[in-house]
């Protein structure tokens, strides 16, 4: 029994979704029905003629403020549209930079829900008053982007590809880059030297413990050198510790 999850997805720009979500292995997931997607114009729960969905901000200031309303109707309408039993786990997520930082530890709590509704936000903000029906606040980093549309693609992609039958290889999801919370080890494939860099010869020695081996401590220097953050937060086993000396008596 495959297990299948739907994802609503709120926002004024539809059209931005359509190529990202249906190439390659979110496409794929959704052929094979593992992975719902539904993209909802927030514009079609306006009640005004005008479909409009944004107004000034009560206390003055710059730019326009996203209306509750329009929100609140089609989350409502997403919550009830969803073939999930009713009792199952809906997360509403609201993107902003206002966020807690998504992490592949989030991606993990939502790839465990069976219905998640992602509202994408816009302007200087959403009225405060529509974060009573959110359960979770996303930001993907500190910088600041035109809307909550490629963020939503980034919690989809990070989230979808964590489900079972997603990725073709099982492996590659396991022993990728920051699933054990450090860095991945570099790769290659051939030829075998490429304008004068060789490939190191370990990989070439056939001997899986001494490649094992040097992959981790790649892993381990990488980690290191670019997010030496990471290693704080992360167990290391007694060989972690013999090999990241090594990385340092290296220099
Ligand atoms: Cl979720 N929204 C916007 N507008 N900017 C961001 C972001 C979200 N995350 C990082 N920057």
């Amino acid at each position: 029994m495959i297990r299948n999850v739907e994802i609503d997805i709120l926002t004024i720009f539809p059209g931005m979704f359509y190529g990202p979500l249906s190439e390659s292995i979110l496409g794929r997931a959704q052929e094979k029905g593992i992975l719902t997607v539904r993209i909802h114009d927030i514009r079609d729960f306006s009640t005004s003629r005008h479909r409009v969905v944004d107004d000034y901000p009560f206390g003055g200031g710059p730019g326009m403020v996203m209306k509750a309303e329009p929100i609140a109707a089609a989350v409502e309408h997403a919550l009830a549209a969803r073939v999930q039993a009713k009792e199952s786990r809906s997360r509403v997520i609201m993107t902003t930079p206002a966020g807690s930082t998504f992490s592949q530890d989030m991606a993990k709590g939502f790839a465990s829900c069976d219905h998640l509704v992602i509202i994408c936000g816009h302007y200087e903000g959403v009225d405060e008053r529509v974060m009573s029906l959110v359960t979770d606040r996303v930001s993907i980093g500190d910088y600041v982007l035109t809307g909550g549309e490629l963020p939503a693609m980034v919690i989809v992609d990070a989230t979808a590809r964590l489900l079972p039958g997603v990725l073709g290889d099982e492996e590659s999801a396991s022993a990728d880059s920051f699933w054990d919370g450090i860095l991945d080890y570099p790769h290659y494939t051939r030829p075998r030297v490429w304008r004068g860099h060789e490939v190191p010869d370990v990989l070439l020695s056939g001997d899986h413990e001494r490649i094992r081996k040097w992959r981790r401590k790649q892993a381990l220097k990488v980690t290191l050198e670019q997010r030496p953050d990471l290693l704080s937060q992360v167990e290391l086993t007694d060989e972690d510790v013999e090999l990241l000396k090594q990385v340092m008596e290296d220099g």
